[in-house]
């Protein structure tokens, strides 16, 4: 792999820049044909930046890139799969209605879409996916299977149409375990056809897993480039963050709860969510556990009345409240930070400032706006705090690497002031310095007497901050952990259906 002196591809001094910030200075980049090449640095390093300028969708302001030895200017997307660059990113940008053949052979299907046609595409489809490792029917709409799944559509449809780099831009972002081994069998296979792979990921597990190199950018340039076989996380880290990340603490120090602030009380609706109840004082941190799909965002989304509910009921301090519909439940001191920022929280073309303070002029009223010095001094503050890499507040948000618009939806909810704050999925797509400073942030807002019921994958992270966790298994809470049982052992015992351990 790496003995071979010519790579597939090779960018070379490739720079980008934008108004007020440099993408990417000088940077470098050689892939080999049968790896996988993971592309690391914190949000706003550069990395999606890079993989633009490589597939056409920036032009570079500087550099050569190379493929196959001969130079290359991908001016669309299009463009670069055509010369063999295919690239799949986090949200599936396949069309939902069409069938997964459709989907398959979308812009390459014969003209005349006879009946014939049809059916030799679905019978096509059906073997192309077999190479995938996929036994699913191609007449079928693309919707009707899990996102693993069209995951793996979208990239059988970019290395059939490209076939010499494929480009994961962080694909396991909402994947479970189990999918992700299917992702990653999928590329093992594609490494053995000797395709390169680029892998982009905040999961470092996962870049050990699958792959064999990583390239590290650090403010838009390269900081270095290793063999993964012989180098430590800690490594890579430090090489990311340009410093040591401080060991994290993991002591659960006993915790004095306040006054008893939400009590859920079953909770539910029919073919969403199995009647749910919980507690949850102030200075609290709740957590809710589970696979995907098992209900936690459900819950979440119940609480704050974003999905109605046509059951039970919700207290506050002692007396039913109605909530209905989030803007009752912003009235009642609720904030809800969504997992996903794309369909449920930015508003890509206002500026970063106007979207921290959007909930919070919302919660005024539109016809009382906030005055300009002092969103400007929101705005600020939370960028500070929650350390948001931007060149200007007056930038739309979309602009922001996707990290830092994450960052920037919590800054909306937290500039709320809520009493009860619902974080759904608060790390992902976050690199890993950021996480300890989330975790941090979430332990001094209990320390300051919020409630919070936090849903996380990372259990690690809930066991560090909850002081209860409650597990969920198809849409039924299944369990609920308290004091030293709370493990990340327990939790997956309860996940799985198996018998808790003892604590030790
Ligand atoms: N069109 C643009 N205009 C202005 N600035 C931009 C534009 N696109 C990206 N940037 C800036 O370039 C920098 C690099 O962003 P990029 O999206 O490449 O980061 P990233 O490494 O992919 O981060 P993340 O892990 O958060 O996705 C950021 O500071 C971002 O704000
Ligand atoms: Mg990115």
């Amino acid at each position: 792999m790496t003995d071979d002196p010519r790579p597939m591809l090779h960018a070379r001094g490739v720079s980008k820049f934008f108004p007020g910030a440099v993408a990417l200075d000088d940077v470098e980049l050689k892939l080999y044909p049968g790896e996988v090449h993971a592309l690391l640095g914190e949000n706003g390093a550069g990395k999606s930046t890079l993989i633009k300028c490589l597939t056409g969708v920036y032009r570079r302001d500087g550099g050569v890139i190379t493929l196959d030895g001969a130079d290359i200017a991908p001016h669309s997307t299009l463009d670069s799969q055509k010369l063999g660059i295919g690239t799949v990113y986090q949200e599936v940008n396949l069309l939902p209605n069409l069938t997964v053949a459709e989907n398959l052979f979308l812009g390459r299907q014969p003209t005349r879409l006879g009946l014939l046609a049809r059916r030799r595409m679905v019978t096509e489809a059906r073997e192309v996916l077999a190479d995938y490792g996929l036994d699913i029917d191609p007449a079928e709409p693309l919707t009707s299977y899990s996102v693993a799944v069209q995951q793996v559509v979208a990239i059988a449809r970019a290395v059939e149409m490209s076939g010499k780099v494929l480009i994961l831009d962080e694909p396991t972002a909402s994947l479970d375990r189990d999918e992700v081994q299917l992702l990653f069998s999928v590329i093992r296979t594609l490494k053995a056809r000797g395709l390169a792979v680029v892998f982009i990921t905040h999961f470092l597990d996962q870049v050990f897993d699958i792959s064999d190199r990583a390239t590290i950018l650090r403010n838009g340039r390269v900081v270095g480039t290793r063999l993964l076989d012989g180098v430590s996380q800690t490594d890579i880290v430090t090489l990311m963050l340009g410093r040591q990340l401080e060991a994290r603490v993991h002591d659960r120090a006993p915790r004095t709860l306040g006054d008893l602030l939400i009590e859920v009380d079953g909770l539910a609706k029919s073919g969403m969510l199995d009647p749910a109840s919980l507690r949850i004082h102030k200075g609290e941190v709740v957590g809710l556990a589970g696979l995907l799909g098992s209900g936690r965002t459900e819950t979440a989304n119940l609480i704050f009345g974003a999905v109605p509910a046509d059951q039970g009921r919700i207290l506050r301090e002692g007396h039913e409240i109605r909530v209905t519909n989030p803007r009752e439940a912003v009235a009642q001191g609720f904030a809800l930070c969504p997992e996903d920022r794309k369909t449920d929280g930015i508003v890509g073309d206002l500026s970063v400032r106007d979207n921290i303070v959007l909930a919070l002029q919302a919660r005024q009223g539109w016809w009382r706006p906030i005055p300009r010095a002092k969103v400007t001094e929101i705005a600020e503050h939370y960028v500070k705090a929650l350390d948001i890499r931007l060149a200007s507040l007056d930038m739309p948000i979309r602009l922001l690497s996707g990290g830092n618009q994450q960052k920037a939806l919590l800054a909306r909810w937290l500039a709320t002031a809520p009493d009860f704050l619902i974080l759904d999925e608060p790390t992902r797509g976050i690199d890993v310095g950021a996480h300890a400073e989330i975790i941090a942030l979430i332990e001094s807002l209990r320390e300051q007497g919020m409630a919070l019921l936090v849903a996380s994958s990372e259990l690690e992270e809930l066991v560090a901050y909850s002081t209860r966790v409650i597990v969920l298994r198809d849409r039924r809470q299944v369990s609920e952990l308290t004091g030293d049982a709370i493990s990340t052992s327990n939790i997956i015992h309860a996940i799985a259906d198996e018998p808790i351990q003892e604590a030790s």
